[in-house]
């Protein structure tokens, strides 16, 4: 009896015999070869599925999420990982939802700590929205129902328990909630989830010897947050994607704790950045890196129609491979289109504002704080006039009163036009829930062109000020955060009331 091993060894001398006599038909048989080394020690790409709605027969999208414990086989050998997730081991299931559609969620507790389920970016009333004051036990359910009425964008969710939200998030509870309405609809942009609409959460890790995720182990992790280095996307250690002959659609999470990545390909190609985490651009943003801190979201369309088959494309941030793309055949170019106009976002209005509010961010580590204050679930920082306008002046001043090292940091934060690993390490990425703001300045200029749309979390590097336009059009009590999940734990918080 002849092993398959043996057969393979065989059939592979003589595949390269073949190519040898005939070298002009090898293109074929080489890509094959070639593409199997490529991708032999990359694992496909992960997809979280999408989830089904429970009861069809109604309009809204009825849906039961459960955190659970489970086990994660990271490395294909050795022990597997514990990790937590919703409704599996690792991560969650993708939400999508219509505009107009009223999502209905059970979330079941069943871990043994109490934990929340926050819906990151969604324009959502206080006690819905799942943020620190709406915890939940073990064994508890809780119930949530609300319309959806906001554009269509990537939004994400993720537990929120005060203390706790790092580890959380960090053992794998998050996933992905896709809003469509019928401005994405009509532009025909990549919607084929999975084939060329490709959700990515990106996150960082750290793993012991024996195969365990490892949380806040050194100082630096509660200094600067928990940083890993083990890249994941979709919980899938050195994923690669094969893609066809087409324009792809990459919907960007950043759900790490504490990583800001740059994300850019080898091979310096560019792409267009479509949407900001509150929905479309107005136009798509042509670019070849793209910074996106914790918390933040961007739609980016890559252009593989004019590759050739067993062309490889391979995204990075720094150091970390984050995801190798191969097109992985020659049939003909599918979608090559890139709409120019993508939706209409109103200028920015400031005559409407009826309030500035500044938030001063400060210190490190354990020492983090909003207005010198830590987060006190009891207390109330900030109450808003339900649809009121305001603005947010929001000030990275690192530490509190600290004169001189400011400019230096600044300097070397910005020395040719790269910002420097350690003032990076503290730059901030400023949430608020509830709501889709805009950027109006960065140190008193307009923001990057990326940054005019919707958004929900902005990243202020140190010493700058960064100022948003903010109506708040939902009632109840939300938070605003500092997004490295281990300040927003040790109290990098503020609670605020709509009403
Ligand atoms: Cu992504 Cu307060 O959360
Ligand atoms: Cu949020
Ligand atoms: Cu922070």
């Amino acid at each position: 009896m002849i092993s398959q091993k043996k057969l393979f060894v065989v059939s592979l001398a003589a595949l390269i015999t073949w190519m040898a006599l005939l070298p002009s038909l090898d293109v074929t048989a080489a890509f094959a070869r070639d593409a199997s080394s490529f991708i032999s020690e990359k694992n496909a790409l992960k997809i979280p599925p999408l989830m089904k709605d429970e009861d069809p027969g109604n309009s809204a999208m009825d849906i039961t999420l459960r955190a659970m414990k489970g086990k994660t086989s990271f490395f294909g050998t050795g022990n597997p990982t514990q990790t937590l997730g919703y409704n599996g081991s690792y991560l969650g299931p993708t939400i999508k939802v219509e505009r107009g559609q009223t999502l209905h969620a059970k979330v079941i507790n069943e871990l043994d700590e109490d934990t929340t389920l926050h819906w990151h970016g969604m324009e959502v009333e206080g006690h819905k929205d799942g943020g620190p004051h709406y915890t939940f036990a073990p064994g508890e359910t809780w119930e949530v129902s609300f319309p959806v009425d906001q554009p269509a964008a990537t939004l994400w969710f993720h537990p929120h328990p005060h203390g706790r939200t790092g580890k959380q998030v960090y053992m794998g509870l998050a996933g992905v909630l896709i809003v469509e309405d019928d401005i994405s609809r009509n532009l025909d942009l990549p919607d084929n989830y999975g084939k060329n609409d490709i959700p990515m959460v990106i996150q960082d890790k750290r793993f012991s010897r024996n195969g365990e995720l490892v949380y806040l182990t050194h100082m630096m992790d509660r200094m600067h947050g928990m940083m890993g280095d083990v890249p994941v996307v979709n919980g899938t250690y050195n994923p690669y994607l094969e893609v066809e002959r087409e324009m792809v659609r990459f919907r960007l999470i950043n759900g790490s704790n504490a990583r800001v990545f740059d994300l850019f390909f080898e091979d310096d190609r560019t792409f267009w950045q479509i949407a900001s985490d509150g929905g479309l651009l107005s136009n798509p943003f042509q670019t070849r890196v793209l910074t996106l801190a914790p918390g933040e979201r961007a739609e980016i369309l890559v252009d593989f129609s004019t590759s050739q088959y067993g062309d490889r494309a391979v995204l990075r941030s720094r150091e970390f491979e984050i995801l190798a793309c191969l097109v992985n055949n020659n049939e003909e170019i599918k979608r090559s289109f890139i709409p120019w106009e993508l939706t209409q976002i109103e200028p920015v209005d400031t005559s409407r504002v009826v309030r500035n509010r500044t938030f001063i961010l400060s210190g490190m580590g354990p020492m983090v704080s909003i207005n010198g204050r830590q987060f006190d679930l009891d207390r109330i920082d900030e109450m808003v006039k339900l649809n009121d306008t305001e603005i947010w002046e929001i000030r990275n001043e690192m530490f509190q009163g600290g004169p001189m090292g400011g400019n230096m940091m600044r300097g070397m934060g910005r020395m040719g036009g790269r910002r420097m690993p350690m003032a990076r390490a503290m730059a901030h990425p400023f949430h608020i829930h509830g709501v889709q703001f805009r950027v109006i300045e960065r140190d008193g200029s307009a923001p990057p062109i990326n940054e005019r749309g919707w958004k929900d979390t902005v990243l202020v590097y140190p010493y700058e000020t960064v100022k948003v336009l903010v109506q708040f059009q939902k009632k109840g009590k939300f938070v605003y955060h500092c997004h490295i999940l281990e300040h927003d734990d040790m109290g990098m918080m503020g609670s605020f009331v709509v009403e």
